[in-house]
């Protein structure tokens, strides 16, 4: 049987307009999860409704592959711009992503406070030990980047004139069960993490990918941006599917 091809969406608003462009769908659970499983053009696709952040977005991505062992994954959804160059509605490829919400604090004394600002990152990968303590808790000072699969990023690129609502480009997606408003904040994740966009769910799918060696990449619309103004707009989430869709059509009429 043919390997399907799986795209993962948080939330109703990030899975359904792809789930209706597929023919012959049925539906299964599993947990948080809902997969949607139909065609597209005649090929096997699986839309994983995987619910939003770390956690379930981990879950969703074991038991998909576990499930249904897609010969690729991809993540898609809305996000918040850390990059002030980066409209609503553009698109950016995931280059890398990162997990943004691991740290590790400096010690502070009682009364001393709590200064995120000064704090480090954390690979919780970096070695089965300890990552606070002993050993092994240095190495694991450091950030972990995930790469998005570069076939998938050209075959991408190469659509970017296909895509009217804004502008599609290669970046770093930061991820956490975080929504940050606070501007100091977002500057210092883009400065020292790299961040063009924040979210909640690409580098916990890929770190998973990542184990099970499924070729993966995240694409995320930004549906707001604080750095420049950018209004929340959800309606960026249709936009981004309809992307995705191309680059799925154009990728399986290539099999
Ligand atoms: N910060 C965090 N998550 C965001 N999302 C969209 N914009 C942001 C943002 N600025 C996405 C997350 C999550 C849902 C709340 O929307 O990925 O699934």
């Amino acid at each position: 049987p043919l390997q399907p091809i799986m795209i993962q969406g948080p939330m109703p608003i990030e899975a359904q307009y792809f789930t209706a462009l597929l023919s012959n769908v049925t539906i299964e659970y599993a947990g948080n999860a809902v997969f949607y499983k139909g065609t597209l053009d005649g090929y096997p696709i699986v839309v994983a409704k995987t619910g939003k952040g770390l956690e379930n977005t981990a879950a969703a991505t074991a038991i998909g592959i576990e499930r249904y062992h897609p010969r690729l994954i991809i993540n898609q959804g809305t996000s918040g711009g850390h990059d002030p160059s980066l409209k609503v509605g553009d698109i950016v490829l995931g280059e890398r992503s990162v997990n943004a919400s691991n740290f590790k604090t400096p010690r502070l004394a009682q009364g001393e406070g709590s200064n995120p600002l000064n704090w480090n990152p954390m690979d919780i990968m970096a070695s089965e030990g300890s990552a606070g303590e002993g050993s092994s808790a240095k190495d694991a000072e450091k950030l972990r980047f995930y790469l998005g699969d570069k076939q998938l990023i050209a075959l991408a690129s190469s659509l970017a004139n296909q895509y009217e609502r804004g502008s599609v480009v290669k970046g770093t997606i930061g991820s956490g069960n975080f929504w940050n408003n606070e501007l100091d904040r977002i500057a210092w994740l883009n400065k020292n993490l790299g961040t063009s966009v924040e979210e909640m769910e690409t580098a916990s799918a890929a770190q998973i990918v990542h184990a099970y060696r499924t070729p993966f990449l995240g694409i995320r619309v930004l549906s707001n941006n604080i750095t420049n103004h950018g209004e929340y707009d959800p309606t960026t989430a249709e936009d981004c599917q309809a992307f995705v869709a191309k680059v799925i059509k154009a990728y399986i009429s290539n099999i």
